[in-house]
């Protein structure tokens, strides 16, 4: 097996690989792929929001006052890729309801799989923020090195990315080009396609999310 530096972190728990191979299924209609890909979202983002800072304050408690963790509150920002990235912006709200939300639209043009930039909409206080990419899938690495190129130029210093499934080749290529950004997925497959598809994968995740095919 591959050995990927310590800035990929695979996720390893019993619901995200179950609910991950449900998602596989092609059988899996619309409403329940959406409804996993957004439970995926908060797993993936307690693992990938385990180092916020935290602080103390003072609480009361039935029985005394005490004094407790607290998130220190730093500004965090969830950016996903359009289109498929959407599905996951809900699980990471429902985990970090504080959160702001900037939008990148990128396809891969079909034949040279190069992405394409369409939309672009960020928090004015973007720079300040911890930004956390999210896509479902990191095939070619195309798009989430287009992404994180991208906020870069934002002046954004600190920079993760969430995927649920990665190929080989799209770690690869963000390890040789953006070794200092975390990646945080549910796993890692075989390889892709001549089509530039994940195998075995799930298939195209946008159009599963949106139930456009
Ligand atoms: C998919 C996926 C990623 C990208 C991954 O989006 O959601 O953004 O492909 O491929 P890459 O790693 O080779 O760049 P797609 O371009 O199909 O657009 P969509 O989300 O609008 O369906
Ligand atoms: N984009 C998808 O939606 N699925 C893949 O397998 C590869 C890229």
């Amino acid at each position: 097996m591959t050995m990927y530096s310590e800035n990929v972190h695979i996720v390893n728990h019993p619901l995200l690989a179950h609910k991950l191979t449900i998602l596989r299924d092609k059988n899996t209609s619309t409403k329940d792929f959406r409804e996993l890909v957004s439970e995926i979202g908060m797993l993936l983002t307690y693992e990938a929001t385990r180092d916020l800072p935290l602080t103390e304050r003072e609480v009361e408690t039935p029985l005394c006052k005490t004094v407790a963790p607290t998130l220190a509150g730093k500004k965090f920002a969830v950016v996903p890729i359009l289109r498929a990235g959407l599905g996951l912006v809900d699980g990471v709200l429902r985990m970090v309801p504080s959160a702001r939300v900037g939008h990148i639209g990128l396809y891969r043009n079909e034949e040279t799989l190069e992405p394409v930039k369409y939309f672009c909409k960020m928090p004015k206080d973007i720079a300040e923020r911890d930004v956390l990419i999210v896509d479902p899938m990191l095939a070619t690495g195309g798009s989430a090195a287009a992404a994180i190129g991208f906020m870069k130029e934002y002046g954004c210093t600190n920079i993760k990315l969430m995927v649920l499934l990665a190929a080989p080749e799209g770690i690869e290529l963000l390890q040789r080009e953006y070794p200092e950004v975390p990646i945080y997925c549910g796993a890692v497959d075989d390889h892709l396609n001549e089509r530039g598809y994940i195998v075995p994968g799930l298939g195209d995740a946008g159009d599963r999310i949106f139930g456009t095919k």
